[in-house]
């Protein structure tokens, strides 16, 4: 991951606003009929609108909240007991494939829900009490991993600073270099397996802030909201140009498609940015988790793009890359001084929240790079199940998370297939 390099500059934010919103096709280089007008295609209102596909279950806690999702007879009072075994089994639970998929799945019933789960399980009160026993050793598991930065005063001004100090001082593993000069093309498919989980619904988890924040923050943060979701074509929404690219590379956009395929990790960053935006009493590390997740994309984005050009692909599949070169050059600006800044200047108190909250995406995203990288430099697939084994692996793991939950609760199981096969 690349930090910014460039402190706050007023003159160029509003010299950037003014290019980036009025001359797009002229910027980017895409042509007119590719962004999008009111009029909306298929494609885009189908990766909008469809409910997740439903993942496999990887341990006891995730077979039984599968089981009372999937099946109507199942005992919703056994997942809390689940639940309460897998933490007590679990050394990390930052890396733990079962818990973290079971927060996934809990969340996933607040976002576009889940193919064949009945809408009102989102309210539930029992799926919330096991979503607050794993979200509370969360959050401990992650200040106690992760350290608060040194704190600026309460100014929009230095807070911005200190953000840009942060992003740029990150040391962690440039996954966009390697993309850039390295990557295969199967590892280019990789990467936008492994990018889906959060991409496919870019900009959500933020957006839960949006009525917590007043004033100045509240209008950054819906500016670059906005942004993010195509400022009123729906052919410009940041999810659905990064559908387009996955389609260009012959991979399926549907939301969940490759969730079996990715590690504890990468759930536990969009985990960790779904915990952030649906606690009020956290807005501020989700605010700080944006302005770090904004300063540490434009220029990531320039490589990424060169990666996919140097291996032949045209503006169709990197138009999601080169769109964020410039985007997220105002976006930074944006979210370090009026919406960080500003919400720590009408609130002193959550200034501590903001900068670990852009300290905890440095942290979770780097690991989860890291683990990718790891994987590449020794000539291994960085997916969890590789494509061609998905169909196999789920129906092992089906197997085994049924029989461990069986013997938890001594009940015989339903023998109905908890999920779909994914594609090979
Ligand atoms: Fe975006
Ligand atoms: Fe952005």
């Amino acid at each position: 991951m690349l930090g910014a390099s460039v402190p706050f500059r007023a003159d160029v934010l509003y010299h950037r606003r003014a290019r980036h919103f009025s001359s797009f096709a002229q910027v980017s280089g895409v042509p007119c009929e590719q962004t999008g007008g009111m009029q909306a295609n298929d494609d885009v209102m189908r990766s909008a609108t469809a409910p997740m596909i439903p993942p496999t279950p990887r341990g006891p806690a995730s077979a039984a909240l599968l089981d009372v999702l999937l099946e109507a007879a199942a005992d919703p009072s056994r997942l809390v007991e689940s639940v309460r075994a897998a933490m007590a089994a679990t050394p990390d639970l930052l890396r733990d494939d079962d818990l973290q998929l079971t927060l996934f799945a809990l969340y996933e019933l607040q976002y576009g829900g889940i193919e064949g789960v009945d809408d009102r399980w989102e309210w539930d009160p029992t799926l919330l009490t096991a979503r607050a026993l794993i979200e509370e050793r969360f959050e401990a598991e992650l200040h106690a991993a992760i350290p608060t930065p040194a704190l600026p005063e309460a100014s929009a001004e230095a807070v911005a600073q200190a953000l840009f100090d942060l992003t740029s001082a990150d040391g962690g593993p440039s996954l966009s270099r390697f993309v850039a000069k390295k990557a295969t093309d199967e590892q280019l498919h990789e990467f936008l397996m492994q990018r889906s989980i959060y991409t496919l619904k870019e900009a959500d988890p933020h957006s839960w802030a949006i009525p917590r924040l007043r004033g100045r923050a509240k209008a950054a943060l819906v500016e670059i909201q906005s942004d993010e979701y195509g400022g009123g074509r729906p052919g410009r929404v940041h999810s659905a140009i990064f559908a387009r690219t996955m389609r260009g590379l012959g991979l399926d956009d549907r939301y969940g498609t490759y969730v079996d395929s990715v590690s504890a990790l990468t759930l536990a960053s969009l985990n960790m940015m779904s915990m952030f935006g649906l606690h009020r009493r956290l807005r501020g590390c989700i605010v700080g988790h944006l302005a770090a997740f904004e300063m540490t994309s434009s220029i990531p984005s320039r490589f990424y793009g060169n990666g996919f050009r140097r291996l032949g692909y045209g503006e169709d599949v990197t138009w999601y890359f080169d769109e964020h070169v410039e985007a997220d050059a105002v976006h930074e600006q944006i979210a370090g001084r009026d919406l960080a800044g500003g919400l720590v200047e009408s609130d002193p108190g959550l200034l501590a929240d903001v900068m670990f909250g852009a300290a905890a995406c440095l942290a979770v995203d780097g690991w989860a790079a890291g683990e990718v990288l790891d994987a590449w430099t020794a000539g291994r697939s960085s997916l969890r199940t590789p494509a061609q084994e998905q169909g196999q692996g789920q129906a092992r793991e089906q197997e085994q998370a049924r029989a461990s939950v069986a013997s938890l609760s001594q009940e015989p199981l339903p023998q109905a297939p908890l999920s779909q096969p994914l594609p090979a």
